[in-house]
């Protein structure tokens, strides 16, 4: 996270930088290393000194700015635009009580008297009209402009074309499509909004962002999963303390928990600004509500009490953290299954990024000719102090190590290249034998197959889960086919020839592939056309009058599925939807 903390910049692979990467030493673990807890810590707690600002337009920054320093100091601005193209400025103040006072001078709006308007950290800024040459132009600028854009395919696609060196074009891919600084603050944001809302309600509560918003895994765009747990406050447990909260107990057949998230989900309906299309799955074992919060345009899963995920987090982000070639390899092989349909972003009977991510790691702890890259995780566990004790829900042991300077330096540390390990990871798995072994992190070589699952990855916090159960004998097929077409792929690379489909471009989506798509992106924002945008009637696409469009695009549209049959489609998929995710939390759970 600390990588995400202060390298925000995207920056282009110039020579020098490229450069850097040849005579860099991998081996080099940050010198003041910061633990998980302190970068949440830090994350939370920008969080409560921040507010979001739906605006105008970029150019009303001015106003914004100096009409919020006459009652607070401001640190910084970022602007971003949510898919609606809203803009947004995410103001940073010096203090908590900075928006505290700026937020005391909120109203509501008054033309509607029906109007409920909710506490929270997400505001509008009015404008009013002849008000404009009261403020002189300030000398502060916006520090982000276009926070959360995602990088134009195209253009990534000409940037990697022209990287020199596979390694490069991995570092390339990492370094222009991980999460940025905006997109993590708006996560925080988002958690913040709940606990402020919740906060009137429970005395307790807290919510965490988990998975690959904070495990340092996570791309721009990637879903929010978010987690609302009792905060253990040790001065809330204090026995000197004599005044006790009343406690209410929820009666009822259900397990309390189902009906508390219930009550969440109708909060979200009615009074959490921004949160749309909300889903309450609860009859899982674990209880879920998902939304999308369109103000910000993310979607979110919220969960009960699963502190599992956040520490399973931690330890991803840990071991991320531990060599700097870790997450840009995981970014390839991520991106690389997502285009062979290895994973797909709905559930079902093939590998999630979660599960192919250990798979990458597992790579790394294997002996190289030089020594290895990551230690096991029996390692992190031996090293542990009494300050990692960390238990999570059903008594799940979840204690290792939590500060790296405190890891025994290695003996040797392998200084491969990206490039080679990437050829490596799917020569390995080429090589792999899934009928009689197990992935498992935990001690770092294979292990003997329990079960005859097609795919068994130990599950490092719950050492009797396999977290790959869902995955069918078809799509492992497939995932061992496509290691070797991609080993194959990687090997034509290593002789030399330069194509269109050169290096990581040929994993990533074929020449063929490209030219298609490109041809569909229109308009000055190169949005993908939807099949929406296509076929829709009753309402007029926004970008209609486009003359861009041209006949090869109207061609594709031709031999597209008629209107009717896209409708029965997207009704069927909803059904699915739904039914996927139900069978999601109960296979995680089982
Ligand atoms: P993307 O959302 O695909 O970008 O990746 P993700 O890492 O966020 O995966 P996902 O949303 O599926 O899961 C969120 C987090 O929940 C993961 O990062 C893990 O920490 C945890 N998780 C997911 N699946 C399992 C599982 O089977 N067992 C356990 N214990 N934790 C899981
Ligand atoms: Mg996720």
């Amino acid at each position: 996270m600390s990588v995400l903390l202060n390298r925000t910049k995207s920056f282009i692979c110039t020579k020098s930088f490229c450069k850097s990467l040849l005579v860099r030493n991998y081996s080099d673990v940050p010198k003041k290393f910061k633990t998980f807890d302190e970068v949440i810590a830090q994350r939370r707690e920008e969080a409560r000194r921040s507010l979001v600002v739906q605006v105008n337009s970029e150019s009303s920054f001015n106003e914004l700015y100096n009409y919020c320093s006459t009652h607070a100091t401001v640190k910084d601005v970022h602007h971003y635009k949510n898919f609606n193209d809203e803009h947004f400025m995410l103001m940073e103040f010096a203090s908590e009580d900075n928006v505290k006072e700026v937020l005391q001078t909120c109203c509501f709006h008054q033309k509607d008297a029906d109007i409920m308007a909710s506490k929270s950290p997400f505001v509008w800024f009015r404008a009013t009209p002849g008000n404009k040459n009261k403020y002189e132009a300030t000398t502060k600028s916006l520090a982000v402009k276009d926070g959360n854009n995602k990088v134009d395919e195209d253009e990534l696609f000409g940037n990697l074309m022209e990287c020199h060196t596979v390694s490069d074009q991995i570092q390339m891919l990492y370094d222009k499509t991980k999460l940025n600084d905006v997109g993590i603050r708006l996560r925080f944001m988002l958690a913040r909004q709940l606990e402020v809302m919740m906060s009137s309600l429970y005395a307790n509560i807290a919510i965490y962002p988990f998975g690959s918003s904070v495990n340092g895994f996570g791309k721009m765009g990637c879903d929010l999963d978010l987690v609302l747990t009792n905060n253990v406050n040790y001065e809330l447990l204090d026995t000197n303390r004599r005044l006790v909260y009343q406690e209410k107990k929820c009666e009822g057949g259900r397990s309390p928990w189902q009906r508390h998230m219930e009550l969440v989900g109708t909060l979200l309906e009615l009074r959490v600004a921004g949160a749309a299309r909300v889903q309450k799955i609860l009859n899982a074992r674990v209880p879920i509500v998902k939304y999308s919060h369109e103000l910000t345009s993310l979607d979110c899963d919220l969960c009960y009490n699963n502190m599992s995920g956040v520490y399973m987090s931690e330890l991803l982000w840990l071991l991320g953290e531990r060599d700097q070639r870790v997450r840009p390899l995981t970014f390839a092989v991520r991106r690389w299954a997502r285009t062979v349909s290895l994973t797909n972003p709905h559930p079902g009977r093939w590998i999630t990024n979660f599960p192919l991510t250990l798979m990458v790691l597992f790579f790394l702890q294997q002996r190289r000719h030089d020594g290895f890259i990551l230690p096991s995780f029996n390692k992190l566990v031996a090293a542990a102090g009494k300050d990692d004790i960390r238990i999570a829900e059903e008594s799940v042991n979840c204690t290792f190590l939590r500060d790296l300077n405190k890891l025994p330096a290695d003996s040797s540390r392998s200084e491969d290249n990206l490039e080679t390990l990437l050829y490596h990871f799917f020569e390995y798995y080429a090589q792999f034998d899934f009928q009689e072994k197990a992935i498992s992190i935990v001690e770092g070589v294979p292990i003997r197959k329990p079960n005859s699952l097609p795919l068994y990855i130990v599950n490092p916090l719950e050492q009797a889960l396999n977290v790959s159960r869902n995955v069918s004998f078809e799509e492992c097929e497939r995932l061992k086919m496509e290691v070797r077409n991609a080993a194959w792929h990687l090997e034509a690379v290593l002789d030399g020839k330069k194509t269109e489909d050169w290096g990581l471009l040929g994993l990533l989506e074929k020449q063929s592939t490209r030219g298609v798509k490109k041809l569909l992106r229109v308009g000055h924002n190169h949005r993908l056309v939807s099949v929406k945008d296509l076929f829709a009637e009753d309402e007029e696409p926004k970008r209609k009058t486009d003359q861009q469009i041209d006949a090869s695009v109207k061609d594709i549209k031709n031999a597209m599925v008629t209107k009717k049959e896209t409708k029965e489609r997207q009704l069927k998929f909803k059904n699915t939807q739904v039914a996927n995710e139900v069978y999601r939390i109960k296979r995680n759970k089982l």
